[in-house]
């Protein structure tokens, strides 16, 4: 079921904060008609903490900061090198981690395999057990890889806190995102939000409600 949801115009400028990661040089590999919407949908819950798998150069960490309660606690986990990555970017990440601890967020940068156990098991103890109020998943785009993400983190979460999936369309030049095989599953299972303003280009942005997925969740293959 389709949550309902309307934006309504900022009290922020999305190109202010654009323009901020520009001057630092540090990239933004989002759609700006996608990206407005989910931080618009995300200051409405005033998330206490957010956890981010793939951050690369901290482009959206930086973004998504923009909207979170003064305090809060952001965990990124992003390995440099990794799919869809590239090994030089964690400078540029320290960079943004560096800026968002000045802004009074506690910041933790975890350098480590998003799919391993044991680095769920890190991210739970960096919170001190506290559940995940909202996760960005924007690592591995294979298959394999972001249903590992979703095992990993999702019993981590708090009930009806919301996951945000990155490149859920299905693009006929993109043969390796394959977000769009755990995107359809998960959208009949929970209540969804959809941001995908060109599908056949790529990108879109999936918000799915921690909600009933463990239980209803059975998917083995794409
Ligand atoms: C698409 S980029 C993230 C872009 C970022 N969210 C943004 O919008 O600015 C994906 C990042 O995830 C990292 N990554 C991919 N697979 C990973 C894995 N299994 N463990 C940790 N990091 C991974 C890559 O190295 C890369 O830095």
């Amino acid at each position: 079921m389709p949550i309902e949801f309307t934006a309504t115009p900022p009290a922020w400028s999305y190109d202010d904060y654009w323009n901020e990661l520009r001057a630092m040089e540090i990239e933004l590999p989002q759609h700006s008609q996608e990206f407005q919407p989910l931080m618009q949908f995300l200051e409405k819950l005033q998330p206490c903490n957010l956890v981010e798998v793939g951050t690369r150069e901290g482009g959206s960490l930086f973004m998504l900061s923009r909207i979170m309660p003064p305090g809060s606690t952001i965990i990124s986990v992003d390995l440099p090198g990794m799919a869809w990555g590239r090994k030089d970017s964690g400078v540029r990440k320290q960079r943004i981690a560096e800026r968002l601890r000045a802004d009074g967020f506690t910041v933790h940068l975890v350098e480590r395999d998003s799919s391993l156990p044991e680095t769920a098991a890190e991210v739970s103890q960096l919170l001190d057990g506290a559940p995940i109020e909202a996760l960005f998943l924007d690592g591995d785009h294979a298959f394999d890889g972001v249903l590992a993400d979703f095992r990993n983190y999702q019993p981590l979460m708090k009930e009806h806190a919301p996951i945000f999936f990155h490149d859920i369309a299905q693009a006929p030049h993109l043969p390796k995102v394959e977000v769009h095989y755990l995107w359809r599953v998960l959208k009949t299972l929970a209540p969804y939000l959809e941001f995908v303003v060109a599908p056949h280009w790529g990108q879109g942005i999936g918000i799915v409600l921690n909600t009933g997925l463990a239980a209803g969740f059975d998917l083995k293959t794409r």
